[in-house]
């Protein structure tokens, strides 16, 4: 570690111990903050981009209405599902791949700046089928680029190297380059290091509006006062669209709920834990680095309350255990639901609002936030250093896509 980081270790307030950091900004800075950018939103995407911009030697704060990750990042799997994820567009299925390496580079600094271990392991993914053909319809609706990075297992070879899995199984797809992380110190781990970098991570922040005039953004309004700045990026997931229409623009979130549990496997059970991701139609099963395993998830478009039903949990592991017969026998430790933010088309709104100067947007990653973090921090900080959406090759992403397409009503 450089003396430099050693030196702001010390003498920063990580906000980890953060409610004393947060009251002391209060109580010395109210009404008085001001930054290049300010970045509304705790999750790990506004965790991510903070942290690329203060590693550019950006000034940034990053403000949150409650924890860090304490909403949807709070409830993720943590999969960095690059090549098994269906996307429907090549733009998002490069971007996701792109994040995942970068997700790698990143590790090693993140824990050298934040003190906290992403718990990244890369055991691969397996994609298992009962027969012949669900395994080729399953295979018809891929994008062709999501076949190239896997290989075929045919039944003896899944079941020497995933004894674990039901006898019943035919094959698997196997994708080597999947990898998967504990989600919720990812974000710790980007918005610690971004304060070690100098950011200012405030928690508690609330009624949080956006102020603009003719010339574009102003800054925000916040429970502890006005803030100033060029930039201000909402990176706040479900409450995105609300916020939007403050300033009149429309970019409709849509809530899909989905539970997830963990289990834990005896230590006399150990040769029966999955060491690799399953990743099912209808279930995926995940190794963590913490010794758990966790069995996800349901998916209820339209739903954004965070009840955890017996039914959904239930139907969780009786998928998982006809895949994995072991899981059965192991110890149910807990569950939790959390709401992925979806929009209208499946992409995300990400990129600068042509109409109002200074704002930006990074929200309605639906099921894959996790994965696409890196990417979107560094595409984030990229366009407030002034490179078009164009030259990213991001323009479909475009915040204001459907608005223009007149979509809304
Ligand atoms: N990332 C997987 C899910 O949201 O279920």
């Amino acid at each position: 570690m450089s003396e430099e980081v050693r030196g702001r270790r010390r003498s920063g307030s990580l906000y980890r111990n953060g409610a004393a950091f947060a009251s002391q900004i209060r109580g010395e800075i109210r009404g008085k903050l001001h930054a290049e950018t300010i970045v509304v939103g705790g999750g790990i995407i506004g965790c991510a981009i903070a942290y690329e911009l203060a590693s550019r030697g950006e000034e940034v704060i990053l403000i949150e209405r409650s924890r860090i990750a304490s909403e949807t990042s709070s409830a993720a799997a943590g999969m960095l599902a690059a090549d098994s994820e269906a996307f429907h567009t090549t733009v998002m299925s490069k971007l996701a791949r792109e994040s995942r390496t970068l997700l790698h580079q990143q590790k090693e600094q993140l824990h050298l700046l934040s003190g906290i271990e992403m718990g990244l392991q890369q055991h691969g993914f397996v994609t298992p089928f009962r027969n012949e053909d669900e395994m080729n319809k399953y295979q018809d609706t891929r994008c062709a680029d999501s076949l190239t990075e896997q290989i075929w297992w045919d039944h003896s070879i899944l079941h020497r190297e995933a004894p674990w899995i039901s006898g019943k199984t035919y094959g698997a797809l196997y994708r080597a380059s999947e990898s998967e992380l504990l989600p919720v110190n990812l974000a710790r781990a980007y918005a610690g290091a971004a304060q070690t970098l100098g950011a200012k991570v405030i928690e508690g922040v609330q009624d949080v509006s956006l102020t603009a005039d003719a010339n574009g953004i102003q800054g925000v309004e916040t429970s502890i006062g006005r803030m100033t700045c060029k930039h201000v990026v909402v990176a706040v997931g479900l409450q995105g669209g609300e916020m939007l229409k403050q300033v009149g623009l429309q970019m409709p979130i849509i809530p899909v709920k989905g539970e997830i549990a963990a289990i834990q496997y005896a230590e006399h059970d150990a040769d029966y834990r999955p060491d690799k991701t399953v990743y099912a139609d209808n279930v995926y099963i995940v190794p963590k680095a913490n010794g758990e395993v966790w069995i996800g998830a349901t998916s209820l478009p339209g739903r954004s309350d965070r009840v955890v039903t017996v039914e959904g949990i239930q139907e969780l592991l009786a998928s998982a255990a006809s895949w994995v017969p072991g899981i059965q026998q192991a110890q149910f430790l807990r569950a939790w639901a959390g709401v992925r933010p979806a929009t209208p088309d499946g992409l995300p709104y990400l990129g600068a609002c042509n109409s109002i100067p200074g704002l930006y947007t990074a929200f309605g990653h639906y099921r894959n936030g996790i994965l696409l973090s890196a990417i979107t921090g560094s595409l984030m900080a990229d366009l407030i250093a002034g490179h078009s959406s164009e030259e990213l090759g991001i323009d479909e992403l475009c915040p204001e896509r459907l608005s223009r397409k007149e979509i809304i009503h």
